[in-house]
């Protein structure tokens, strides 16, 4: 068996952790030491070198960032495409698609709201949007899948772990009937990517979309969107810019050629202080590994499931370990008073309508854990539970 990572440990490399008991890395995972480090190396090559730093440091370091994420999935650098945030990176990749009346595209109710809205605001170029709706709120069965999917599908577009209630969806069976019907299929892989392992040629993604900022560590600021090397010469954006550009540096207005590979769908100057941060975070998840990840914050938030579920909590979250990523939804009448109250005691989590969330990570430990709860119940008759 692989030498287990000493999770005391890494979790010294967190500040915030010696303050805060922190369940919300669903919202933004940890400052860890090294990646202030890697801010601070951004900011120093900014001011020994001013513009000469995009070849002294800066350029490796995309470089670097686009690598990480590659590896990461299982992708080639040349498939990744670096931009500051998904819905810009819906904007490209939809704007290549050719979107217009009679394109459908199929997407659910527990997908992150900007992918329902990127696409039904294209209802006025006359883009049809069909939206599954959960019976659960936990989970969409594939069956609706089957339902709805048809050979007029234009895109599928759903996560592999629902940020509304961790479920870790099985994309493969969704991606091949997405395939069947002559349809492309878009990943959201940005509640999944560092805690729970994805193989894009596996799965055989056409587009994967994730970021920084939350369980790969890097902070805001950085997406990361792969795209299959088979479509990328056939995908050409009309959102764009001349990062895009084959010969960007001919600064030719006359021309638009685009790169061959993923850095087509990229469009102007990308977020470079984030991409420090990022490309830093990114190693972090790389050197523990993101199997390991998994098996730690699968045994954490099991715990946290066990734990609610003895003390008589309702929640709202699948109940098989093996479908469960981190993100753990409890049911309340108020939740922002819950949460307010947990704060005033030194511990971060978060709500959505009608639920608490606690999203614990790696760098938590089952102490962690037991405070929560023993905190939730002593607050519980306050909040009429
Ligand atoms: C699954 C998922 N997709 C997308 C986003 C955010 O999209 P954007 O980067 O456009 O703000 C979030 C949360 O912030 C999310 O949880």
């Amino acid at each position: 068996m692989a030498d287990q990572p000493d999770w005391g440990k890494i979790r010294d490399e967190f500040p915030t952790l010696s303050r805060k008991i922190y369940l919300n890395s669903c919202s933004l995972g940890l400052l860890s030491n090294s990646v202030r480090n890697a801010l601070h190396r951004f900011i120093d090559s900014w001011n020994d070198h001013g513009a000469a730093a995009w070849y002294t440091d800066w350029m490796a370091e995309i470089g670097s960032v686009r690598q990480r994420f590659a590896s990461l999935i299982n992708a080639s650098p040349s498939e990744i495409a670096i931009l500051p945030n998904i819905s810009s990176t819906l904007g490209v990749i939809s704007s290549s698609m050719d979107l217009g009346p009679g394109s459908e595209v199929v997407t659910t109710a527990l997908d992150f709201p900007t992918v329902a809205h990127h696409f039904l605001a294209k209802e006025r170029i006359g883009v049809a949007t069909k939206i599954i709706q959960s019976t659960d709120r936990v989970k969409i069965d594939f069956t609706q899948f089957e339902e709805t999917i048809s050979p007029a599908t234009t895109l599928v577009a759903t996560s592999h772990v629902y940020f509304s209630s961790g479920y870790v969806q099985d994309v493969g069976p969704v991606v091949d009937l997405a395939h069947r019907n002559g349809a492309l299929a878009l990943i959201d892989d940005y509640q999944s990517t560092g805690q729970v392992p994805i193989d894009v040629k596996e799965l055989d993604i056409d587009v994967l979309v994730s970021g920084g900022m939350k369980w790969l560590l890097g902070g805001p600021g950085t997406a990361f969107m792969y795209v299959k090397e088979d479509l990328i010469e056939k995908l050409s954006p009309t959102v764009t810019g001349w990062f895009a550009n084959r010969d960007q540096f001919d600064f030719n207005p006359n021309e638009m050629v685009f790169r061959d590979d993923a850095g087509r769908f990229e469009t102007g100057t990308p977020p470079v202080a984030s991409i420090f941060a990022g490309a830093e975070g990114l190693k972090f998840v790389n050197d523990i590994g993101s199997q390991a990840i998994r098996d730690r914050t699968k045994a954490i938030a099991g715990r946290l499931v066990d734990r609610l579920k003895d003390e008589g909590f309702k929640l709202r979250t699948p109940d098989d370990p093996e479908r469960h990523a981190s993100i753990t939804m409890v049911e309340m009448k108020d939740p922002a008073l819950a949460v307010e109250e947990l704060a005033k005691r030194d511990i971060i989590v978060d709500y959505r309508p009608g639920a608490v969330r606690f999203s614990p990570y790696f760098y938590n430990s089952f102490e962690d854990i037991e405070s929560a709860v023993t905190a939730l119940c002593e607050i519980r008759q306050a909040l009429e539970v």
